[in-house]
């Protein structure tokens, strides 16, 4: 038995008198890519943001590993070793592809932007370094050669890649990517899938939110599945798919 990297436990969240979670339970298994797969408005984009901070869940319990999560703030959070990608968020358009993945990078300096603004000689020295880091991340996603681009100018799929390569750049245990093909062409996103199996390879934990059927059956180990905010279906793509409340859910009834 692979040992749990993410835990959730009962996780409720409620926005008013909106319960867009309802204890909801979970593992991430380390090494695993995990899949989140559900309807529009299931409550999966609002599981990130509790997982990673952005909100603190109305009740329940969330580990990364054997370290508590539950009510940290996203740099905390982030500091522990979860980076993610958001579903709206684009990287920032007029920086190089390079500058962009620097800005992750800095996660793990100890001068922090301001000092590299103010150019100080030991931030100098660190932001060398930082600058090697950002090319390594930048080859293991086959981006090397853009790395002096405007992010801008390269189409969407490239953009995606550079807002992955930028999450990634800050090292973390658990990569989590909300709808890193929504708008991707066919080939982008077997190239995104491409890139998720090489990570795996590598010894990282993904855990994706998709709608891309195709990318989710291929890449996934487990696959878990939230409707209306609970979770109705845990298991292999293939058990996933089998599932009555999964068919029932995405056809609305229509498969009973
Ligand atoms: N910040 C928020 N304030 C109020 N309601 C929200 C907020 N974020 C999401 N919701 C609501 O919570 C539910 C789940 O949304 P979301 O997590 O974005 O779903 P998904 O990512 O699965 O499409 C939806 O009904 C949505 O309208
Ligand atoms: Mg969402």
């Amino acid at each position: 038995m692979i040992s749990p990297l993410l835990r959730v436990v009962g996780l409720t969240h409620n926005f008013g008198g909106l319960r867009a979670l309802e204890q909801v339970t979970f593992s991430v298994p380390e090494g695993a890519v995990f899949g989140l797969i559900g309807p529009n408005g299931a409550g999966k984009t609002t599981l990130f943001n509790c997982v990673t901070g952005v909100f603190p869940p109305s009740r329940g319990d969330i580990w990364l590993a054997e370290v508590p999560l539950t009510g940290l703030p996203p740099h905390a959070v982030a500091a522990l070793g979860i980076s993610r990608t958001s579903q709206n968020l684009r990287p920032w358009r007029d920086m190089t592809v390079l500058e962009n993945v620097l800005v992750g990078c800095h996660l793990l300096g100890s001068c922090g932007l301001l000092g590299s603004a103010l150019r100080l000689p030991a931030c100098r020295r660190e932001e060398r370094r930082l600058r090697e880091l950002a090319l390594q991340c930048l080859e293991r996603v086959h981006l090397a050669d853009h790395a002096h681009d405007l992010v801008g100018e390269l189409p969407l799929g490239g953009q995606r890649m550079v807002e992955l390569t930028r999450a990634l750049a800050a090292n973390p245990r658990l990569l989590m990517l909300d709808e890193p093909a929504a708008g991707l062409h066919t080939r982008e996103t077997q190239d995104l899938g491409d890139l998720i199996a090489s990570l795996r390879e590598q010894g990282l934990t993904v855990f994706l939110i998709e709608h891309d059927m195709s990318l989710v059956m291929s890449v996934c180990d487990r696959v878990a599945v939230l409707d209306h905010g609970e979770l109705i279906a845990e298991g292999t793509p293939r058990e996933v798919q089998a599932d009555r409340r999964v068919l029932e859910a995405y056809l609305g009834g229509a498969a009973e």
